[in-house]
């Protein structure tokens, strides 16, 4: 049995494509393909597969149908987090959306699920992402200040979507816990942020985050050893559609 996660599928068997890099990177190309292969390869019926935000370019339920079925053929119990371009799902409504789809899909919101003794512990995050103002060396020498305040209110949200399911987690004697966000742990400014320090009250073993595509924002925040956890990136592009091994 082993838990593996990967996040940024952005399945479009039903709509569009809404992204360049998709369009035109090599490494996006057949990357369903690719991807629902490595699945088949190493994850059995018994493992679980967390898709860490990103999930479809549809925009309701019904551009997603194809996506889903999709979704639904790869091996193992799935879990879905949620992403910022997952527009077909309102945070509050997650009831429903596990109510239409269980057991074969399981959205994690405000909740949490189990792994052995692990609590999965989920929630999109959010990490202020500019604009940036640069110098001619390619410094950063200012911001949009406006942005970066709603930002603040975003991510105090998120926050406070986490305290509640780490506490639920907790009430029901978990102890071990690993956290999935989709936004990196932190901006491109930052060593540290809300969610560092959430991970560092909760003694999180391994903060699991994604949505950083291309060569250029791969390193944007915390990957490897950091504070006394794990910190790893598992956008699709970045893992070149393997699923990671988080535990097993
Ligand atoms: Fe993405
Ligand atoms: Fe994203």
């Amino acid at each position: 049995m082993s838990l593996y996660a990967i996040g940024d599928l952005h399945l479009h068997f039903g709509v569009k494509i809404k992204s360049q890099i998709q369009l035109y990177d090599p490494l996006w190309k057949d990357h369903e393909e690719k991807f629902m292969n490595y699945c088949k390869e190493v994850i059995s019926d018994e493992d679980t597969l967390v898709l860490v935000g990103d999930h479809s370019w549809g925009k309701n339920l019904e551009e997603c149908e194809k996506d889903f079925d999709y979704i639904r053929s790869l091996p193992g119990r799935k879990i879905l987090t949620r992403g910022n371009h997952d527009m077909f799902w309102d945070a509050k409504k997650t009831k429903k959306l596990n109510e239409r789809f269980q057991p074969e899909l399981n959205f994690l919101q405000d909740a949490y699920e189990v792994y052995g003794d692990y609590a999965l512990i989920a929630t999109k995050g959010y990490a202020f992402e500019g604009p940036y103002y640069l110098n001619c060396k390619g410094e950063i020498i200012g911001w949009d200040e406006e942005k970066e305040e709603h930002a603040k209110k975003l991510v105090e949200r998120e926050a406070q979507r986490l305290y509640k399911s780490f506490e639920a987690a907790k009430a029901d004697g978990y102890e071990k816990f690993i956290l999935f966000l989709h936004y990196p742990p932190t901006n491109i400014m930052e060593s540290d942020s809300v969610f560092t320090q959430i991970a560092e009250t909760y003694d999180v073993k391994q903060v699991i985050y994604a949505h950083c595509h291309g060569q250029r924002r791969f390193h944007d925040s915390i990957e490897g050893k950091y504070n006394g956890r794990t910190y790893h990136l598992v956008s699709g592009d970045y893992l070149k559609w393997i699923p990671m091994k988080i535990l097993d």
